[in-house]
């Protein structure tokens, strides 16, 4: 036991485990772009809101109990009568939404900037098959407390995948575990949520920081700043992540610390954006709800699977319009990576489309017919040219120089 600079317990533990190294190389000396501004608070963020869902969704499951008789007792129970039950589960719930906040800002980031570009490709599809799994895991936990739209949410999803020609019925009836959405369908959803997927998302995250650690992370420039270093082979435009950028997002975390408390402690349902007032009622299989919705991060799919009269091709756009996500690194022909150098076509774009998903989601809110579904129409139009004709528009547009460095 000898021969190591440390001494004491952490020398004790580097010559066993690589702690130090892993320190070093992932935060005291991973050299991060010194320009990093707002957009760049989501990252951490997100890690945070995963740590919250997990610790709170713990405490939830040893209260909760995953069966159709007795779920949604057990749920008012932790709110009546479980000491501080009412606050791990507003925490869960409002973390719940607050993930898809920070996912969404996270992922428009990348578009800004250009992120998903080459060489961060697998650093996006990485984090697609996060957004995928975070939306199962959405899904399927809003189903647990069995309330009227846990259930008749649960109806209209599952029932979705009967519109596949040939052995739509019998998928439908494999994945509810009976003939009906009941004991069995709840069972395998709390399965799936309390371990197989958090599993499944903790290692993509994983693997999401070290792709984004193998080639560097990008910047509001878009610039490489590995193209620049000091006789030390340090980016001179790059800054150790600890203790700059640690500092500057607890900054982040305080504030949305902050807000997360405002709305846990004066407004948990957010007006039945974040809890649908439905689901206060336990669920009824005879009572179909007046008008079913999803949850807010769901309805700019949900508006896209009701723009479409037939059902098949309802169910095809709307999957077609979250996995078209995953080939923006090859439908986007753009010279730069940063909005800040490109030209009018794709700043016009990506702000048609940025208008298209906000009105999407609210037409997914609301009943449809008439108006509303004319203008999902045209939504779904919008939505899907941005993505369609994007080799065209940034292969056309007239890009601006980019600096050779970064500009702060
Ligand atoms: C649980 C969910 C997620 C976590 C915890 C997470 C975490 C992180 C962290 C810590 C960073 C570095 C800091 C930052 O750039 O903000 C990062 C970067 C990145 N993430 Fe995520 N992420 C998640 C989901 C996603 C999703 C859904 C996408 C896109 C589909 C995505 C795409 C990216 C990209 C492209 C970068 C590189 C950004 C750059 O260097 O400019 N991430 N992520």
């Amino acid at each position: 036991m000898s021969g190591n600079a440390q001494g004491g317990l952490l020398g004790w533990i580097d010559e066993r485990f690589p702690l130090t190294r892993m320190w070093n190389e992932h935060v005291a000396e991973y050299y991060a772009p010194k320009n990093f501004n707002f957009w760049y608070f989501f990252g951490s963020l997100a890690l945070l809101v995963l740590v919250n869902q997990i610790v709170t969704g713990i405490f939830l499951t040893m209260h909760y109990k995953p069966s159709a008789e007795e779920a949604f007792g057990s749920v008012e129970y932790i709110m009546r009568d479980v000491d501080w039950g009412w606050l791990i589960r507003y925490m869960h719930s409002t973390g719940a939404s607050a993930f898809f906040v920070v996912i969404y800002l996270h992922m428009f980031r990348a578009m800004l900037y250009g992120s998903y570009q080459r060489p961060r490709e697998l650093i996006w599809i990485l984090g697609m098959l996060i957004y995928l799994v975070l939306m199962a895991e959405a899904f399927m936990g809003y189903v647990l407390p069995w309330g009227q739209m846990s259930y008749w949410g649960a109806q209209v999803i599952i029932s979705l995948f009967g519109a596949i020609p040939f052995f739509g019925d019998e998928l439908v009836t494999w994945i509810r575990g009976d003939y009906v959405i009941g004991d069995a369908t709840l069972n395998r959803f709390f399965a799936l949520h309390v371990i197989a997927l958090p599993l499944v998302l903790l290692a993509l995250v994983v693997a999401h920081i070290l792709a984004l650690h193998e080639v560097g992370s990008n910047n509001p420039d878009g610039v490489d700043i590995k193209q620049h270093k000091d006789k030390d082979g340090k980016p001179l435009d790059g800054i150790p992540f600890h203790p700059y950028y640690t500092v500057k997002d607890i900054f982040g975390v305080g504030v949305f610390l902050f807000l997360c408390a405002l709305v846990i402690f004066f407004a948990p349902e957010m007006g039945g954006l974040f809890l649908e007032y439905p689901n206060f009622e336990r669920a009824d299989p005879l009572a179909t709800p007046d008008h079913i919705a999803p949850v807010w991060y769901f309805t700019p799919f949900y508006a896209i699977l009701r723009a479409v009269p037939n059902d098949l091709a309802g169910v095809v756009l709307m999957f077609a319009a979250v996995l078209v996500l995953f080939f923006l690194p090859w439908l986007d022909r753009s010279p730069v990576r940063s909005i800040r150098y490109r030209g009018w076509m794709y700043k016009t774009a990506l702000t048609l489309f940025v208008i298209s998903f906000v009105v999407l989601g609210y037409l997914g809110t609301q009943p449809a017919g008439g108006l509303y579904t004319t203008l999902a129409q045209v939504g779904t139009l919008i939505y899907f040219g941005f993505f369609l004709l994007m080799p065209l528009y940034t292969s056309w547009d007239k890009t601006k120089p980019v600096p050779d460095r970064v500009t702060g």
